[in-house]
């Protein structure tokens, strides 16, 4: 077969890819993520990239401290990762096994159960209340010398809820008094919406382990970098098990600058509390349930018209989440929160997709 001939064939079978994951005809809001895009000044340095840079192995060893330094800890206690995921995973490798359990409130964020479904461990689901607090007298209860970790999203996807700090404080004794070599971790991926962390409380709890990321207030879930902080010795452990290479080269290069505009990151936060807000009022109006929400979305009940309501919302270009097959959330769905004209758009076509799925309010 002569080269043409192969060409040819490798073009017809070529699979078609997008340009780009991005379709302007597409509003997502299915994702928890920036909407208007990552900070302008990252951008422009992502733009000057140069090829050796590409080219060129991370080292993510020499932005560690520059993270250190920006979150108030010491070196030696953090770590970049690839995600919050990739630290949510690292935690499940180093503190679950078949022989232990994986306390988790629900509904929560499904990487927890993926990540310590894959180390075989016990999965000790805890049903949240109806109104979505945290079952805290339940958790409490489940922690036995058998406890390898206790997952708290902290404020929590997919609710929005947050858990009082005392009641962190109760868990986190109780889990070293019970299990003395179990981690907690407290999940602070949105922490940037809800503004209080559990960072100063590191040298006072040695079990507690904090995540956040970059995917959400910073706009930059598709360069994939987290952090994750933990006490010198746990840190060491995790350390060993993890990948030095796992966060980017073009990822770590733009850290700095993602670090030093945090006008663009109060910004968006700013924007985020707008129009919730204004979601918040339409939902009122309309009827419809939602749970008060410190993060960038809201859990919103439509009930038994869910599916449909999904399908239509799509057929105008509006992408949101399908919760429903979440325990607790048989109805729900999570509207993600965009700028002012992208949720005027959804305050807009709510009634009418609504009317058109012959939702009604309850009497
Ligand atoms: C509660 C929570 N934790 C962690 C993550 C993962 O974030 P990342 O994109 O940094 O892996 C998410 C993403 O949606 C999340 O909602």
């Amino acid at each position: 077969m002569s080269s043409v001939q192969t060409a040819s064939l490798r073009k017809n079978s070529m699979p078609k890819v997008p340009k780009s994951v991005v379709n302007p005809n597409e509003l997502r809001l299915d994702q928890n993520e920036n909407t208007g895009g990552c900070s302008p000044r990252v951008l422009a340095r992502l733009r000057s990239l140069l090829g050796q840079e590409v080219a060129s192995y991370p080292e993510r060893s020499i932005y560690e401290p520059l993270m250190a330094s920006h979150l108030g800890m010491k070196t030696e206690e953090v770590m970049l990762t690839n995600g919050a995921d990739e630290g949510i995973h690292l935690l499940c490798e180093l503190y679950l096994n078949p022989k232990l359990d994986a306390i988790m409130a629900v509904p929560s964020f499904g990487m927890y159960k993926h990540y310590a479904m894959a180390t075989d461990a016990n999965i000790v689901e805890v049903p949240m209340s109806t109104d979505f607090s945290f079952p805290t007298r339940d958790v409490l209860a489940k922690i036995s010398s058998k406890t390898g970790l206790i997952f708290i999203g902290n404020p929590n996807n997919p609710t929005g809820t947050t858990v009082p700090v005392e009641d962190i404080y109760r868990i986190l004794e109780t889990a070293a008094q019970i299990a003395p070599k179990s981690g907690v971790l407290v999940d602070e991926a949105y922490f940037e919406f809800y503004g209080q962390t559990l960072l100063p409380e590191l040298h006072r709890f040695p079990n507690l382990h904090i995540t956040r990321t970059f995917s959400k207030a910073y706009g930059m879930a598709g360069l994939r970098v987290g952090v994750l902080v933990a006490n010198a010795n746990a840190m060491q452990r995790l350390q060993r098990i993890s990948s030095p290479f796992s966060v980017n080269t073009i990822a770590l290069t733009i850290l700095p600058i993602a670090l030093a505009d945090q006008g663009f990151v109060r910004a968006y936060i700013a924007n985020v509390k707008r129009e919730r807000q204004r979601l918040q009022n339409s939902l009122e109006k309309i009827g419809l349930r939602y749970w008060p929400s410190l993060a960038n979305f809201l859990l919103v009940e439509i009930g038994e018209g869910r599916a449909a309501f999904l399908k239509e919302m799509a057929k105008e270009g509006i992408f949101l989440r399908d919760r429903g097959s979440d325990p607790l959330c048989g109805g729900c769905v999570r509207i993600s929160i965009g700028n002012k004209q992208e949720m005027e758009r959804v305050v807009e076509q709510l009634p009418v997709v609504l009317k058109r799925i012959g939702w009604r309010r309850e009497a």
